[in-house]
């Protein structure tokens, strides 16, 4: 089944306890947490502070994207803050491998994520190495934005790989996402759907994740 992983960026940040209980009662899989630093991207959002205040607020996996340059700096804190995947960007860190590695010496899942101007060849060094791949089909730095079909390849090119290989690792895509693009995003391979503005508009948040868990392959 397609997982679903609604990004509490389009939530009300007045109550975001409340709002990750509506999420994990409408039958969410992980709980995708957007943490931007105002450098790598325009935008400064949730820091490590906060996911701990929310640790206690759902069972529910913590998808922690890491949207901040030299990501290496923070990773115990996410850790400790009670992240369960910690995934750093391509394109913020020089020191990826060992970046990757340090999520995993925390007991972690590690992801890394590539922005819609990044090459895939960039990340099939790690693909190895790392439990998760987020494919941005959106400039990252917004919720709202009109999904990038133009990214898909990138996905249809890691699921390939995933097949020849065996590699253990989920692919999500993140950006854009709504049914229609998440049919797109499953048929080329992904198997985790990260979503803000379409899962909180939707007029019922319960049915809207059930669609999108039934999505499979075309
Ligand atoms: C964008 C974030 C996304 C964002 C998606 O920079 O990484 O997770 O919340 O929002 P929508 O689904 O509205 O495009
Ligand atoms: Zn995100």
């Amino acid at each position: 089944m397609v997982k679903v992983a609604p990004s509490i960026l389009s939530a009300d940040f007045s109550k975001l306890g409340e709002e990750i209980k509506r999420l994990e009662h409408a039958g969410a899989d992980w709980i995708h947490i957007d943490v931007m630093d105002g450098v790598f991207v325009p935008n400064i959002t949730i820091g490590q502070a906060v996911v701990k205040n929310l640790r206690p607020c759902t069972a529910l996996p913590f998808d922690v994207h890491l949207m901040i340059t030299k990501p290496e700096r923070y990773v115990k804190e996410f850790a400790a803050a009670g992240a369960d995947y910690i995934t750093i960007h391509q394109e913020a860190s020089d020191e990826i491998t060992a970046t990757l590695e340090e999520i995993h010496a925390c007991g972690k899942k590690a992801g890394l994520s590539l922005n819609p101007e990044t090459s895939f060849n960039a990340v099939i060094p790690y693909l190895d190495k790392i439990d998760l791949l987020l494919v941005m089909t959106v400039h990252p730095g917004f919720g709202g934005q009109a999904f990038m079909a133009e990214c898909l390849p990138k996905v249809q090119a890691a699921k390939n790989l995933v097949e020849e290989n065996g590699y253990q690792l989920e692919i999500s895509v993140d950006g854009g996402i709504n049914y229609e693009t998440g049919q797109q995003a499953v048929t080329a391979g992904a198997s985790v759907l990260a979503a803000g503005s379409a899962i909180f508009k939707a007029p019922n948040m319960q049915r809207e994740i059930q669609q999108w868990h039934e999505l499979s392959r075309q």
